[in-house]
């Protein structure tokens, strides 16, 4: 969603911004903008599309230091070069970038009519450069908590005032902002990968919390005012890791980046004397894992599906119930919290909007949350009481694939970690810790079947409809299937639990209607190979993916390694991954960038 970047040094700050934008554009955005303080003050640009278009128009003279850029997703408002950020107070003297919803923006826009302001966009954000302006602090930090004391909401906002042209101000209430530290230069963006061209050393601000930067450093306070201390830390990512490396899309890239992803999860967990996991970051002893009762796993989207496989795992290696559900409804049900449950909230980015107020919630209630999360100090992943990080690197595509898999890997060293505690024996504690140590190795062979769901992929691009199958461990495969492919492809899919095909959806099934079935071998496979039966019987072709070279009935087997089966659906869902990504490129998609889509859903 909407991305923010903001310079303050001794360079010029367009090419920094406009870098840093590019960096941005993976989360999803419809409009870029930026200002920067130059030589007879402020000057803007913005423009409706993409930041290859806003480079464009820029005449060479835009120039200056300091800057704040933007790419807005729309919300309140269309896609327009009016509507786009940075917005200005009605003097051009101060300049806003905004990430966030501010929800009293109607009532902020008729006072501000009232006192004879005229707002030229329809956007929320614009009221904040007229408050900002209308404070008139003593200094930049003044105006801006006078402004944002007005505020509903949730915000990341960037200004910039041209009578004080040594500074950004910057602050955050749910909307993450990042300073980057430099050498005699301060950043700040809503996004590491903005930064790390020019500097790993990073602060992340709280809500409530502003900061000012200069060149010499930053100052953080409160939004009332009072100084914080916050040090920088070191972050994993360096630049490289958003390189394509010669990939026709970051999708494939990343997809075919899953044996090193998994090996970084799994490095130093793996207790080879013990046959359990090493989970530091968890601060669970092992009494409270022994009271434990449920486990409650909180995500959305492919991060709901990846917990409902972690859910499975717990629960058969564990035997503690345990189940998934999405964070986006939780909050709205009153859920009944219990003392002895153990919840965690799943999230590669940290910043999901809904998956945040769900750990509020939770917190609220006095709950214990876990998190499960890739983003070193996102939101998520602060607010937890301890957790598992996945070390998959960023994930730039707006598809998770890489982060899915190492969720699903990081659910099955919670699941060992929990069992060897409760009831699983040591000999099956080895097995579990052979089958994961097995995974990079295993998920590279297969990805060896890449070429062969090319060329099926292309076969069925031209399908209006394609339903996925699995029973228990496979059913959140399958919907993780079908997920990928209509993302990506815009193809309808829909998944449905290989039991419930009588039920309703046998219906669909037709020469028309492709079906994925997932069929691995285990005590299920008879009942899978009758669902494939019944769909042939009715004309419909069906795509396997499992364990043996032919099933009867299905058109093609798709055949990944054995490992246990507890962890199993790691390898089954790799195919699926593929299958979507060829057939998204053979409709000629935009597939890091699907329509409507955005990376890190941060509003409701
Ligand atoms: C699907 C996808 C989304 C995300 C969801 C949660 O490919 O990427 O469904 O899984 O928006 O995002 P995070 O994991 O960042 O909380």
């Amino acid at each position: 969603m909407c991305g923010i970047i903001a310079y303050v040094g001794p360079k010029d700050a367009t090419p920094v911004l406009m870098e840093g934008l590019a960096r941005l554009e993976y989360r999803g955005y419809d409009s870029a903008g930026m200002a920067v303080v130059g030589t007879g003050g402020l000057k803007v640009r913005k423009a409706k599309g993409r930041v290859r278009d806003l480079a464009e128009g820029l005449p060479r003279r835009f120039k200056g230091s300091p800057g704040i850029g933007h790419t807005r997703w729309a919300t309140h408002g269309a896609p327009s070069d009016v509507n786009a950020h940075p917005h200005l107070d009605g003097s051009g003297q101060v300049a806003v970038v905004h990430n966030g919803i501010i929800e009293n923006a109607a009532v902020l826009r008729s006072r501000l009519e009232r006192q004879g302001v005229q707002l030229v966009s329809e956007t929320d954000s614009e009221v904040l450069a007229h408050l900002v302006a209308l404070a008139d602090g003593a200094d930049l930090e003044e105006s801006v908590a006078v402004a944002l004391a007005h505020v509903e909401g949730t915000y990341g906002v960037a200004v910039l005032d041209q009578r004080q042209p040594d500074r950004v101000l910057v602050a955050c209430n749910g909307s993450p902002l990042v300073l980057g530290v430099g050498e005699h230069e301060m950043l700040a963006a809503s996004d590491v990968a903005a930064l790390v061209r020019h500097t790993r050393q990073v602060v992340h601000l709280d809500d409530g919390e502003m900061a000012v930067l200069t060149a010499d450093g930053y100052r953080t306070s409160t939004l009332d005012r009072r100084p914080t201390s916050k040090r920088p830390m070191l972050v994993e990512e360096r630049a490289e890791a958003y390189a394509k490396d010669g990939h026709p899309h970051y999708l494939h890239k990343e997809i075919l980046e899953q044996p090193a992803v998994v090996s970084r999860t799994l490095s130093g967990r793996l207790d080879e004397r013990f046959h359990t996991a090493h989970l530091g970051g968890l601060g669970l002893e092992a009494r409270d894992v022994a009271a434990l009762r449920r486990v409650k796993i909180l995500g959305c989207g492919s991060a709901y599906y990846a917990g409902m496989l972690g859910a499975g795992m717990i629960e058969s290696l564990a035997r503690i119930p345990a189940d998934a559900e999405p964070a986006s409804e939780y909050r709205y049900r009153n859920p009944v919290v219990e003392a002895d449950t153990l919840y965690v909230a799943v999230s590669q980015s940290g910043e999901t909007f809904d998956t945040i107020a769900a750990v509020r919630e939770l917190k609220r209630k006095g709950a214990r949350v876990l998190g499960v999360v890739n983003v070193v100090g996102s939101t998520v992943a602060r607010e937890c009481d301890g957790g598992i990080y996945l070390h998959a690197g960023p994930e730039v595509s707006v598809a998770s694939t890489k982060t899915f898999t190492a969720t699903a890997v990081a659910f099955g060293l919670l699941a060992l970690f929990l069992a060897r505690i409760r009831d699983l024996g040591p000999a099956d504690g080895k097995r579990i810790v052979d089958g994961l140590r097995a995974l990079p190795g295993q998920i590279d062979e297969a990805l060896g079947v890449d070429r062969d769901v090319a060329a099926v992929a292309t076969t069925y691009a031209e399908r209006q409809s394609i339903l996925f199958v699995g029973r228990v461990r496979g059913y959140p495969v399958a919907l993780e299937g079908a997920q990928k492919l209509k993302e990506i492809s815009y193809v309808h899919a829909e998944a449905y639990p290989a039991s419930e095909l009588k039920h309703g959806p046998l219906a669909l099934v037709g020469p028309e209607v492709p079906t994925v079935a997932v069929v691995p071998d285990d005590h299920l496979l008879d009942k899978n190979l009758s669902t494939i039966a019944e769909i042939t019987a009715r004309g419909g072709p069906v795509i396997a993916v499992g364990h043996r070279r032919e099933l009867p009935g299905a058109t093609c087997v798709w055949t990944v390694p054995k490992n246990e089966p507890e962890l199993d659906p790691v390898l089954l869902g790799l195919p699926l991954q593929l299958f979507a990504y060829h057939l998204a490129a053979a409709l000629g998609r935009d597939i890091d960038r699907p329509r409507n889509l955005a990376k890190s859903v941060t509003v409701e």
